[in-house]
């Protein structure tokens, strides 16, 4: 974890008005806090961050516990905590609802420990009817903010310990990118990346712009800095990450595309291996095939979601290419680059999608021949203009239609898979996997994760972890494979 040294902030002064200085001011401010609270109690104080949605938010949630940890919080990975905070994602409604649902729960938990502090943060926050049902139906949380002010959460926090009810901080949209705040990594050896925030694209389904704001690059400068800040601490894999990498640098004072920077990150000495996530397939450029072709560290797995076949669908979905061009640039992508696994998103249902929209679907899943396909039920999102279109899909149809796609995906995927069955490979070990393994339930397994981003079990222990190994994938059982380690 990048250290802070907070022993140096005077908190008796009044706080400095520039950043990431008065955040530290803040997290000094909070220490002071933690520290009486945990006398008083004659126990540390733990806290707990869980995390809904994306890899963004999973990386927003390290830089949650990175602050949390910094004020002399515990992590307890429970919701027994001191201090519980959920990081939300309103991509559909099931997220929604979920959220609602484990809040529900903490409701008890704080009747028992009335010393506890509950706060809501991420995607769902950024929407006003959100936080009208939550100062009706959940009074007890006592902070909310948004996703552009998360960068003040040591402030939002002291605020919060230091006053009774519910303490809210939405903003609208920001143009801000604060550097150098603490974070606590999940995993030793891989890590997130932010290089851009927000996403100008406004696909008619997606409520992302709306809360996520606009589209700002980092500096090449800072995200190269904390890759080797982050090597230099042992991590071999990095996942760059942005609503819509390839449209990277575009509004940066010296502009730079996706393919320039991937170049120079490929550089850094000790970094093994490069993984990017989302690509838009409007944005993907030659040079980007060129640079993954000709790079020893950028994996084989391009993430390219598809949403739908159809192109009468596309263009109601507002996503700027058709099914020949979709299809016409992952046959480029697979014949330069042929080991490459693809993987896409699709959307079941959106309104106006008939059975001859998802059949063009279909045709596109069994050309392309995707390696993993996320399918998901169309959800309407207030506020974006799919919501207002007439012709919504029955229940029942959809759920037919997302019954055959998924088949379709799962046997496509099924066939990719086999196709390695008897090669070598390289994998990351990730973790131990203490899953029965039907006769040989004794034999304990690592898990290690390919190049193409499939996964490995190998015979092997703890001590693996974060090691690149050679493993030969020996038997393929669907959509994992079952290995061993090859000198
Ligand atoms: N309904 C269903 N799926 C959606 N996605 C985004 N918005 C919606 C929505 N309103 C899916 C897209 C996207 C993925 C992250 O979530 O497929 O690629
Ligand atoms: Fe991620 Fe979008 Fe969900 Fe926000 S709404 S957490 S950006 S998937």
């Amino acid at each position: 974890m990048k250290t802070i040294d907070l022993d140096t902030v005077d908190i008796h002064l009044d706080p400095p008005d520039f950043e990431p200085q008065r955040q530290y001011y803040f997290m000094a401010k909070c220490r002071e806090y933690v520290r009486a609270e945990s006398s008083r109690l004659g126990r540390p104080l733990t806290c707990g961050v869980f995390t809904f949605g994306c890899q963004m938010n999973a990386r927003d949630s390290e830089k949650l516990e990175g602050i949390l940890r910094t004020a002399g919080y515990e992590a307890a990975d429970s919701e027994d905590a001191d201090f519980v905070i959920f990081n939300t994602c309103t991509v559909r409604d099931n997220a929604n609802q979920r959220v609602y649902g484990r809040l529900g729960e903490l409701k008890g938990r704080k009747r028992r420990n009335p010393s506890m502090k509950i706060a809501l943060c991420g995607c769902m926050m950024q929407e006003s009817s959100v936080i009208e049902k939550i100062r009706t139906s959940y009074p007890f949380v006592d902070l909310i903010f948004g996703t552009h002010n998360i960068y003040k959460f040591a402030e939002l926090l002291y605020h919060s310990l230091e006053t009774e009810g519910m303490l809210i901080d939405i903003w609208k949209d920001t143009d801000r990118i604060v550097e150098n705040l603490p974070v606590e990594r999940k995993y030793p050896f891989k890590s997130g990346i932010n290089i851009m925030f927000g996403c100008n694209n406004f696909c008619s389904y997606c409520i992302v712009p709306y809360v996520r704001g606009r589209e700002r690059s980092r500096e090449p400068e800072d995200i190269i800095r904390e890759i080797k800040e982050l090597t230099a601490d042992g991590v071999v894999e990095v996942m760059l990450l942005g609503q819509n990498v390839n449209s990277y640098g575009k509004n940066l004072n010296h502009s730079m595309t996706f393919a320039e920077l991937l170049q120079e990150v490929e550089k850094i000495e000790g970094l093994r291996r490069i993984r990017f996530m989302t690509s838009h397939p409007k944005d993907l450029s030659d040079e980007l095939i060129q640079v993954m072709k000709n790079s020893q560290k950028i994996c084989r797995h391009l993430h390219l979601p598809l949403q739908s076949g159809s192109t009468r669908i596309l263009q109601r979905m507002n996503r700027r290419y058709t099914k020949e061009q979709y299809v016409d640039l992952a046959m480029k992508i697979r014949s330069q680059i042929p080991d490459i696994a693809i993987t896409t998103d699709i959307i079941v249902g959106f309104p106006g999608e008939t059975p001859e929209d998802l059949e063009e679907t279909i045709d596109v899943v069994r050309t392309v021949q995707f390696d993993n396909a996320f399918t998901f039920i169309y959800s309407k999102r207030t506020g974006t203009p799919a919501a207002a279109m007439e012709d919504q899909v029955p229940e029942a149809q959809v759920k037919k239609n997302f019954d055959r796609l998924l088949k379709v995906v799962q046997d496509t995927a099924r066939e990719q898979a086999a196709k390695y069955e008897g090669t070598i490979g390289e994998a990351l070990i990730e973790e131990v996997n203490q899953e029965d393994d039907g006769a040989q339930s004794c034999q304990s397994l690592v898990t290690g994760r390919l190049s193409n981003n499939m996964i490995v079990h190998v015979p092997g222990d703890a001590s693996m972890i974060g090691k690149i190994v050679r493993v030969s994938l020996d038997e393929c059982r669907g959509f994992y494979y079952m290995g061993t380690i090859r000198p």
